[in-house]
């Protein structure tokens, strides 16, 4: 399991990684790793190898059957509804939209899963994945995406925690 040591031994790090499992939102974990990684916000992308492998393996384990080892998805019909009415799910990997949302819909979205509004993907609760756990999935899949997609889910994201 994730824990601060095994992230990463970067003092600074283990700071965000321990604010952020200390209750602070995924959001403050996010730009706090990137802000110990790199001051440049707008151009830092996420290198630690640890953390990346941890996502990518829980990824694999959780979610990969619906999204895919590399979540390329597993239809390039992602956005045709099926004969219920259902969405397949989507390719995480930046070739669909989830870039288009910020880190906090994200976040609801796989907490929450999506049966309670019509769709098919299970709840992801505290009890199966833990903050860390989460956070270090998101950043692997987010860590597929082009620069200039993750840069624009920066900036949405900057904009959301900023209150805008
Ligand atoms: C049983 C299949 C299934 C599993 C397992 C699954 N998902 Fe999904 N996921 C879906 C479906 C289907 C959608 C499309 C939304 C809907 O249900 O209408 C979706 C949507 C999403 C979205 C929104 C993407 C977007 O671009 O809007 C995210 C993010 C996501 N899933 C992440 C995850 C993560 C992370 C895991 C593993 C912890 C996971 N999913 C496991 C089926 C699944």
């Amino acid at each position: 399991m994730v824990s601060a040591g095994s992230v990463s031994t970067d003092g600074n790090r283990e700071t965000a990684i321990r604010r952020f499992g200390a209750g602070r939102s995924l959001l403050a974990g996010i730009c706090l790793l990137l802000s110990a990684e790199a001051p440049a916000l707008a151009t830092a992308r996420i290198t630690d190898q640890a953390l990346l492998g941890t996502g990518r393996d829980l990824f694999r384990s959780h979610c990969a059957a619906c999204h895919g080892a590399n979540a390329e998805g597993t239809t390039p019909d992602w956005q045709e509804r099926d004969a219920s009415g259902k969405l397949p799910p989507p390719p995480l990997n930046g070739t669909a939209h989830t870039w288009h949302h910020p880190l906090n819909v994200l976040v609801r979205m796989i907490r929450q899963g999506t049966m309670n509004i019509g769709g098919s993907m299970p709840a992801w609760g505290k009890d199966v994945l833990s903050d860390d756990e989460l956070f270090a999935i998101i950043v692997w899949f987010s860590s597929l995406w082009p620069d200039d997609l993750f840069q624009y889910w920066m900036e949405m994201n900057r904009a959301e925690s900023a209150g805008n």
